[in-house]
């Protein structure tokens, strides 16, 4: 797909059907977010691919976002291994470009998808056992959309340039 299809495709997925990835779709996702930029090139990342039916049980309880999605990216950032200044950590900045890596080769792979921040970080932890050096930073269900997913109600109420974008 050309970039600029990408970009303008992806949207965010709120309804999946039960439709299985294919092994190599999901493999090039994961290859997206292998090739990310992080800081100082340190690779603070974990990323755990749910797809089990024990798994996805363990998302939903910490999470009412999956929309019935078959697989869902755990992306976690690691704060033992993140470039630090201070009290300033990139572990965020590092798994949140990872991700945005992921969500564009699954649209450019044609599999439906959502960022999503609403989850509980504890009950994560605990199901998943992330060692305390592991953040859960976002989950990233992928899929097929259902054939009645409505279209995002967002996707295309996006500011003018000219109200963020200032020339100096
Ligand atoms: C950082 C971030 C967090 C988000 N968290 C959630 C979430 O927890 N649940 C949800 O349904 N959508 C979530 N979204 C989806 C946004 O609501 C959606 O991307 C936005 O409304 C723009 O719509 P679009 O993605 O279709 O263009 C999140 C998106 C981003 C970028």
């Amino acid at each position: 797909m050309e970039f600029d299809k990408v970009i303008r495709e992806r949207q965010a997925t709120r309804k999946f059907s039960s439709k299985e990835i294919e092994q190599e779709k999901l493999d090039s996702v994961l290859e997206a977010g292998r090739i990310a930029p992080t800081a100082k090139n340190l690779q603070p990342i974990k990323i755990y691919v749910v797809k089990s039916s024990e798994g996805l049980e363990k998302i939903d309880k910490a999470s009412p976002c999956r929309y019935n999605a078959p697989v869902v990216l755990l992306v976690c950032g690691d704060k033992d291994i993140a470039y630090t200044k201070g009290d300033y950590s990139t572990y965020e900045m590092d798994a949140c470009i990872v991700a945005t890596h992921m969500i564009l080769e699954a649209t450019n792979q044609g599999l439906n998808n959502i960022w999503v921040e609403m989850f509980d970080g504890e009950v994560l932890k605990e199901e998943f056992n992330l060692t305390d050096n592991l953040v859960p930073i976002c989950l990233l269900p992928i899929g097929y959309k259902d054939e009645t997913c409505p279209a995002s109600p967002n996707h295309n109420k996006r500011k003018d340039l000219t109200e963020i974008v200032e020339y100096v």
